[in-house]
């Protein structure tokens, strides 16, 4: 029994009979439960929004996906749910509100904190930053010198620039291509060197976006941001508040930066970083692609959100999702996650989820303080294909480890490819329903050798298959698909945290690094000595220092 009452997840009834019924499967194929029902195709399907979901090739009967409800209704996943939408601090260890939903609620919801609704501040917030965009868009927004912003230099880390950088990418089609827009996270100077080399200061805008406009890496490269641009300019501190903008929770600090608090667009310790590109973390964003298309992409988050809400277990996919990905983990132990797009676009939509999921759920100890005796979130992982087909994808095929992996494609090409690059679009949507069908039903010995396949090769070219897929597919890549994409996955991370019994919403695994960071660096400025540090460690800077003639 846990601390707080609960029964011990792996000490469950429901998870005594997933591990018996896994047991009980044995090695039953794909192919078997296949030819066993010949309505598992179109059957093994669900639709939410624009994201038809096909999961017929995973290793599951009727009855294991009743057995996974079953887990998912003794962990109380949708009594947590109700919770977090009604505005209550699941995030226990931080006292905190998860409100993510919030951001995207209709001007007339109600969702209270603390007895306020917040919705009413939302939506001011989101009508401050369609005003601004609307300004810079125009050229109403002008620099130091007069001229009007070309670009936009986001300035942030994890939460606050993995999601608008991917969003910008996902929907490059739907951009302003007058506009440059980039984004500098990495506390090596080169990122900012290069973001920056070949940019006019007289028309750049910098948005430094941080939640707690505390992170060192953010403030660095903001500040050398604020002395390249005056450096370019020959100007003084006034030239700040034309040419920066903040993005946090955190007022005093951003006053204390120097920009003008009236330029800064505020948001809630109710949402987490790795939540927030939907909230005033989604300025530059918005600048791209305007306005009206970052409320599609709020409306197509919160499609997802009312489906989440409301829909039957049965027919819930975030749930169903979740639960597949329980079943490999926990009861196959697969390792990892793979997350495949067939899109150019969606090129950094996995390292998006990286975050998302692996700072959510990468977590030893549960809700109640101790530590679980159950595996927890993957690694999850992928690039866009075809490209991993020509690199990794052999590993997928025919290594020792299970991945199960998403396919995520589309079946319109974006309009504004020319009509021959257009019509590659089958070539790559052949290949997306091809991997799934090699995953899935590989190729026996018997077909290889009557592919007049020498004897000695047989083994070498034959697929075990059963590989695990989901594809999900839209008609077309826009931003109410990516707002629908996006809520699945967040919903998804949930439900696997509340089965797991885990708080998805702090992220005390990175302070440590952060810390020692801190003391690390004036041995490598200064020399000075480190207390308690490592021998390795210490024989490192030493090295460290040397190669820099230190
Ligand atoms: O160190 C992890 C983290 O706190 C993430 O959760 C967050 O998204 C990122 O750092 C950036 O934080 P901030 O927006 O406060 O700069």
């Amino acid at each position: 029994m846990n601390q707080d009452g609960r029964t011990r997840l792996n000490q469950t009834p429901e998870w005594t009979a997933l591990a018996k019924h896994r047991e009980e499967l044995g090695e039953v194929g794909l192919r078997e439960l296949f030819a066993a029902d010949p309505g598992r195709g179109a059957g093994y399907t669900l639709q939410v929004g624009d994201l038809y979901v096909d999961y017929s090739k995973h290793l599951v009967t009727d009855e294991t996906l009743r057995l996974l409800r079953e887990l998912a209704v003794a962990t109380d996943v949708f009594g947590l749910r109700d919770a977090m939408f009604r505005g209550e601090k699941i995030n226990t260890t931080e006292d905190r509100a998860v409100l993510h939903t919030a951001l995207r609620a209709p001007r007339e919801a109600v969702v209270e904190v603390d007895g306020e609704n917040v919705v009413p501040g939302v939506h001011a917030v989101l009508d401050k930053m369609s005003d601004f965009a609307d300004r810079v868009r125009s050229g109403a927004w002008t620099g130091h010198t007069g001229k009007p912003i070309k670009n936009v230099v986001n300035v942030g880390i994890g939460g606050s620039d993995l999601g608008p950088a991917m969003a910008y990418e996902v929907l490059r089609a739907f951009t302003d291509r007058e506009l440059t827009v980039r984004f500098v996270s990495n506390v090596d100077g080169a990122d900012l060197h290069e973001a920056t080399r070949d940019l006019d200061a007289a028309e750049t805008l910098f948005i430094i976006a941080s939640k707690t406009f505390t992170t060192i890496e953010t403030i660095t490269n903001a500040t050398s941001a604020r002395n390249w641009l005056l450096g370019e300019l020959n100007a003084g501190q006034e030239a700040v508040a034309k040419h920066f903008v903040a993005l946090s929770t955190n007022t005093e600090k951003v006053a204390e930066f120097g920009i003008d608090t009236a330029n800064m667009f505020e948001f809630w310790d109710w949402v987490g970083g790795r939540y927030s590109y939907d909230s005033a973390i989604g300025l530059s964003l918005m600048i791209a692609i305007g306005p009206d298309r970052f409320r599609e992409m709020l409306d197509g988050f919160r499609l997802v959100d009312e489906h989440f809400k409301s829909a039957p277990a049965e027919s819930n996919v975030p749930l169903l999702l979740g639960l597949l990905g329980i079943w490999y983990g926990n009861f196959h132990d697969a390792q990892s996650h793979a997350v495949l797009p067939y899109s150019h676009y969606l090129s950094k939509f996995t390292a998006y989820l990286q975050q998302l999921d692996m700072e959510s759920n990468g977590k030893y100890v549960g809700r109640d303080g101790r530590p679980v005796e159950w595996q927890t979130g993957p690694v999850v992982w992928g690039t866009p294909g075809t490209n991993g087909q020509h690199a990794y994808y052999q590993l997928i095929h025919q290594g020792t480890k299970l991945i199960p992996a998403d396919f995520i494609g589309f079946a319109e090409p974006v309009a504004e490819l020319s009509e021959e690059l257009k019509a590659q679009h089958d070539l790559l949507m052949a290949n997306f329903f091809a991997q799934t069908q090699a995953l899935a039903f590989g190729k026996t010995p018997e077909e290889v050798r009557a592919e007049g396949v020498p004897e000695e090769l047989v083994s070498h070219k034959t697929f075990k298959g059963n590989h695990p897929t989901t594809t999900i597919l839209a008609r077309e890549l826009t931003p109410s698909v990516l707002g629908q994409l996006i809520a699945l996955y967040e919903h998804k991370v949930f439900v696997q945290g509340a089965v797991w019994n885990i708080d998805s919403f702090d992220q005390w695994g990175v302070e440590l690094g952060k810390v020692l960071a801190k003391r690390v660096e004036p041995a490598l400025t200064e020399g000075a000595e480190v207390p308690g540090l490592d021998a390795s460690s210490k024989a490192l800077v030493a090295k460290y220092r040397e190669l820099r003639g230190r």
